[in-house]
């Protein structure tokens, strides 16, 4: 597809992201909560970081693989659990699991995603699942086994979801289901021909693994928002962190902890690691960027788990900066989202080839062969360029 070759950067296949959607799905993919400041946030934090930059060091050889939440992956990228992947593409998260694969790396299924556990276990993708907690505890349990019975490595669980976050723009849009779009949308599908008439064709559109459950969306006539309100469990405490562990075998993630303390507890409950996460800015708007808190996250934690930085990383430097800052890696959303909706798993594959050339190549340009390398010493507050002069060769030696 010549466009995508052409796609030089995660902005690029955006673009055609949004050339592809319509507005009203193009608004529930890239939407925040209330004024999106935390969504602004997430950018603008890596922006506050600068990186060291040693020469004259052999990069001949150049490897940015690594362990992530228990999997060998290719470079210290993940994917994150995002619903309803066929709204952007009718291969949606096949499409995504594949060009995963390909990539190396690891990938996460949400529970609200349309296709099912097996269906994914087959592309032979690393594989976790993300769960979120029903107020049915037996549609849970047998969530969980069969997540383990398909040779899914990690479990997750989301932590910030207790009650959906306000996105005005879906409200505005009429993105609920079935859909009651505004006129100004009803024209967007117009002129987005390819994207309706293969959403029209999509027959299997369905929330595949729980809608036997609980009911589909698409059937129960209501937004995700008030599907949410009504499904999942609002009393939810640690106390069930603690009973997950019981019920689960392999890792355990928890997804959407930023507070330090919030951390500490989870890996002292017996969770492996942390996705340091506020859900791309779509829940509680004002919170910072997991980036604010990383540094002061893995003081407290120590070398006892894992952290996946999740949300905001556009670019190889984004992750190398996180890496520096302690995490042991980070993990992306929207952008294999943009390549989905840009061109199903060529699309996804192009922004995974992206990023990983971008890795491999701030990698070499930092001096730095191996991902165990990169520590505190190669990144940089922007407020040290303020320091005083007698303090500079101490910053920057
Ligand atoms: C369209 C969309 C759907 C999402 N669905 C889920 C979900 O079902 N479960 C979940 O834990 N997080 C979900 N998320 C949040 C992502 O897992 C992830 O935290 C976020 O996208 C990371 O930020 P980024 O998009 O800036 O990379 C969703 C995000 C988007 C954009």
């Amino acid at each position: 597809m010549a466009a995508l070759s052409n796609a030089f950067n995660i902005a690029d296949v955006q673009a055609l992201a949004g050339r592809a959607l319509p507005l009203p799905i193009r608004h529930y993919l890239e939407g925040g909560a209330d004024d999106e400041w935390t969504l602004a946030r997430n950018r603008a934090a890596f922006g506050e970081w600068v990186l060291a930059q040693r020469t004259l060091v052999d990069v001949g050889h150049v490897d940015p693989g690594t362990d992530l939440l228990g999997f060998d992956v290719a470079m210290p990228l993940m994917l994150s659990p995002t619903g309803m992947s066929q709204l952007f593409h009718a291969a949606g998260e096949t499409a995504v699991a594949r060009a995963a694969a390909g990539a190396g790396i690891a990938y996460g299924l949400s529970t609200m995603a349309t296709t099912s556990i097996e269906a994914i276990a087959a592309t032979g993708v690393q594989r976790y699942f993300q769960l979120y907690l029903f107020r049915d505890r037996g549609l849970t349990r047998a969530l969980l086994e069969r997540a383990a019975a398909h040779g899914y490595g990690a479990l997750c669980l989301t932590v910030d979801t207790a009650i959906a976050g306000n996105r005005e723009r879906d409200l505005r849009s009429g993105m609920i289901m079935p859909p009651r779009f505004s006129p100004g949308s009803l024209l967007s599908l117009a002129v987005h021909p390819r994207w309706s008439f293969g959403a029209l064709k999509n027959r299997s559109f369905r929330l595949a693994n729980v809608a036997d459950y609980v009911g589909d969306i698409a059937n129960g006539g209501t937004s995700v928002i008030d599907y949410v309100n009504a499904q999942f469990d609002r009393t939810a405490t640690w106390q069930d962190v603690e009973w997950l562990r019981g019920q689960w075998p392999g890792k355990l993630v928890i997804k959407g902890a930023m507070m330090p303390g919030d951390c500490h507890e989870a890996i002292a409950r017996g969770a492996d690691a942390i996705m340091v996460s506020n859900h791309g800015g779509r829940q509680l708007d004002t919170v910072g960027a997991p980036l604010d808190y990383l540094p002061a996250i893995r003081d407290r934690i120590g070398g006892t788990g894992q952290l996946i930085v999740d949300g905001g990383a556009r670019r190889g430097t984004d992750v190398l900066k996180a890496i520096a800052l302690g995490a042991n890696g980070c993990s992306i959303g929207r952008p294999y989202l943009y390549g989905l909706a840009a061109g199903g798993e060529a699309g996804v594959a192009r922004v995974l080839s992206i990023f990983r050339s971008e890795i491999e190549r701030d990698m070499a340009l930092m001096g730095r062969t191996r991902i165990a390398d990169i520590t505190p010493a190669d990144v940089h507050h922007l407020s040290a360029f303020r320091s005083k002069p007698g303090e500079r060769s101490h910053i920057f030696p």
